[in-house]
């Protein structure tokens, strides 16, 4: 498996790949990594996580044989493009919804900040963490969890916001094949997208490119912005409002019951469950 992932990757601007059949978390082994050295491009890829991390301290479920997992270290910013993790996010899930398309002609779409969907369903999280020596930016760490086959769903996922694979969706697009997605073959078409848009540009134009496949737009959802001391997320709605798009610095823009405009700079949304009745 190794040299498979090394030989389809060759081809591309990255720095060294280091793979494993199972690690902790990607995330984890880029942050060991970024310990010792700072390398550039850098990638770390699992067929297995046994402590994967989601979001707000969510566990992030990857089996062997059935997911993308992998944790990209960039440390080469390019000047005109703003280096936070919330910029790798977009740049995360950009290339995920573009892979999607090109590769299966399926229409994915991002759920602010860093979920995308495709037919409304969750096939890829993103978690994205700076690492900082002193007050020094040294690294972004972008990583990614692609469920590709149907083992790679958790038994339990949210009602609001259920998990889907890609395998299921390509049956769901062609009913009459069944058709299994390639794991390097996306891997290297999400890697290829995220290494040219962060080469060629400007957090701007990043922005509008993510903007135009903003998930929810129109509709109305459920603001949870709350942390607690841990800094985790709690379940207390904050606001209600419907999407409007994304400003210039990554927040989404909302519009409440009131007509209202506010932005969301963090947090997370949801769907809400009856909608259209203000
Ligand atoms: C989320 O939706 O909550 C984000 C999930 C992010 C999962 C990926 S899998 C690769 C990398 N390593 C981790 O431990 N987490 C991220």
């Amino acid at each position: 498996m190794k040299s498979t992932i090394h030989d389809r990757l060759s081809d591309l601007p990255l720095g060294e790949v280091r793979y494993f059949d199972q690690i902790d978390s990607t995330n984890e082994e880029a942050k060991r990594w970024l310990e010792q050295e700072t390398p550039t491009r850098a990638l770390v890829v699992a067929d297995e996580q046994t402590a994967g991390r989601g979001r707000s301290g969510r566990r992030w479920f990857t089996p062997k044989n059935s997911a993308l997992a992998f944790s990209l270290i960039l440390s080469d910013f390019s000047k005109d493009a703003t280096p936070t993790p919330a910029w790798a996010t977009s740049l995360g899930a950009l290339a995920v919804c573009q892979a999607m398309e090109d590769l299966y002609n399926l229409p994915a779409t991002i759920k602010w900040p860093n979920d995308v969907l495709v037919f409304d369903r969750k096939i890829c999280g993103i978690l994205s963490e700076a690492f900082w020596v002193g007050d020094s930016l040294e690294a972004i760490i972008l990583g990614l969890g692609i469920n590709v086959a149907p083992a790679s769903i958790p038994e339990q996922t949210d009602p609001l916001l259920p998990a889907a694979c890609i395998d299921d969706c390509l049956s769901m697009q062609q009913p009459s094949k069944t058709i299994s997605a390639d794991r390097w073959q996306i891997l290297h078409a999400v890697l290829s997208y995220i290494l040219s848009w962060q080469e060629r540009l400007s957090a701007s134009e990043l922005m509008h490119a993510w903007e135009n496949r903003l998930a929810y737009r129109d509709k109305w959802v459920q603001a949870y912005t709350e942390v607690n001391a841990a800094g985790v997320l709690t379940d207390k709605k904050t606001k209600e409002g419907k999407v409007m798009g994304l400003a210039i610095d990554g927040s989404l823009i909302l519009i409440d019951g009131l007509g209202s405009i506010f932005h969301l700079k963090s947090g997370e949304i949801r769907l809400r469950p009856v909608e259209e009745n203000q």
